[in-house]
């Protein structure tokens, strides 16, 4: 259990998973002083060593079973690829650890409810990594929307735009991709702030469409947009492309987000054309994962594009280091902190798997929806 209110509670950490996210988060939990025992673990042994070594961690392994087992540790880190979430997020609830687990909770559905179920009966508290929650920019409006600024919101509008070095990356590590469509992978996260905005509003309806020209050989689609209604008759459009070409200057992603309500209105431009580099020497700043080599050179970048953050003088700073500190605050002091519950992990993988089945199918779907309909 995490600290109550007032005590202060020493972390004993376990990551799991020491690529690049399974880094920026252990590194951070050198520095954070909560944090009194440090494991890493990869199956990949030359990472685990060397994040091992980086951090001066106090054990590491290539095997999850054998870190999760330490009496030292009370807490854990899932940081594997998306396809290896669900053993070692079932092998942590059993030891009773707090977790903070990295989007989305499983790949399948059968497996996110498996998940979600085993985290809700053990009573751990978990926490999901949606990381734009900690942006100032969303918490800014998520309070006027708190606080009933623009009266009742009816109208939504979400407009994802991503370069397609992530499907071509997030793709070569697997030959499992039938579930890692754009929806999936990383529209959850604009669909995760979008309902977290509209928190209380519940889709009873989805309808969508998807397409697939430029990145159908490699077993996804390029696109998804979908309607959404809500069962108070909010109308919310969900729209992503990940299929932008590699030189488009957004590292990551761009995000447009519109909320119309009874007496005011939000616009959201998130699209990082503020920050522009250009230079002769081609520009990889934000995003390259290790051993992906794009076709393309890139001359142009969208400065603060890489949604974790950005590196300074070798440390990482943004959202991704707000996330992680307040995951470990509220571990070790009982801090509120606004995270995505287990709750909300579960809802995302299935509504994102809802617009696909929904664009499948060429049909709108009622929800929510029987889970076992996927399997129809
Ligand atoms: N919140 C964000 O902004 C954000 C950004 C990028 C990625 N992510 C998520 O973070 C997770 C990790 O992504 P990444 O980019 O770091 O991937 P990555 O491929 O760089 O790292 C994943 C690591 O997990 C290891 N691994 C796989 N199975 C394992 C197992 N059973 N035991 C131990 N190690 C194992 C792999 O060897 C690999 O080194 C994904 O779920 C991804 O969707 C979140």
């Amino acid at each position: 259990m995490s600290a109550r209110k007032g005590e202060r509670k020493e972390i004993g950490l376990a990551v799991v998973g020491s690529g690049t996210i399974g880094r920026i988060r252990a590194v951070m939990a050198r520095t954070y002083p909560g944090v009194g025992w440090l494991g890493v673990c990869d199956i990949n042994e030359g990472l685990a060593r060397k994040l091992a070594e980086d951090t001066q961690a106090d054990f590491w392994t290539t095997d999850y079973r054998e870190l999760l087992k330490r009496s030292e540790v009370n807490a854990t880190i899932i940081a594997t690829d998306e396809n290896n979430h669900v053993a070692p997020i079932l092998a942590a609830v059993e030891q009773g650890h707090n977790l903070f687990i990295e989007k989305p909770l499983a790949t399948d559905v059968r497996d996110s409810r498996r998940v979600y179920d085993a985290i809700a009966k053990s009573g751990v508290d978990a926490v999901i990594g949606y990381t734009n929650r900690f942006r100032r920019r969303f918490l800014a409006i998520k309070e006027k929307l708190r606080t009933g600024e623009i009266g009742e919101v009816t109208t939504v509008t979400t407009r994802a735009f991503m370069n397609r070095m992530v499907p071509l990356a997030t793709l070569r590590r697997t030959e499992e991709r039938v579930n890692l469509q754009p929806m999936v992978v990383s529209g959850t996260h604009s669909l995760d702030m979008s309902l977290w905005l509209m928190e209380g509003k519940e889709p009873v309806e989805v309808y969508a469409r998807s397409n697939d020209a430029v990145l159908g050989s490699i077993g996804t689609k390029d696109a998804t947009f979908g309607i959404f209604t809500m069962k108070d008759g909010t109308l919310w459009s969900m729209n992503i492309s990940w299929a932008l070409p590699i030189v488009w200057p957004g590292a990551v992603y761009g995000l447009e987000i519109g909320i119309v309500g009874t007496t005011g209105v939000i616009t959201v431009d998130d699209t990082h054309r503020d920050l522009v580099l250009a230079s002769e020497k081609a520009q990889w700043s934000g995003y390259r994962p290790e051993g992906y080599h794009p076709e393309y050179e890139r001359h142009v970048e969208f400065l603060t594009s890489y949604p974790p953050g950005d590196i300074y003088n070798g440390q990482l700073w943004g959202p991704m280091r707000e996330e992680t500190n307040a995951w470990f605050a509220r571990l070790y002091t009982g801090m509120d902190t606004p995270h995505a519950t287990p709750w909300d992990g579960h809802r995302n993988l299935v509504l994102t798997m809802a617009m696909g089945l929904s664009a499948e199918r060429g049909v709108p779907l009622k929800l929510p929806i029987d889970e076992e309909e996927f399997y129809r």
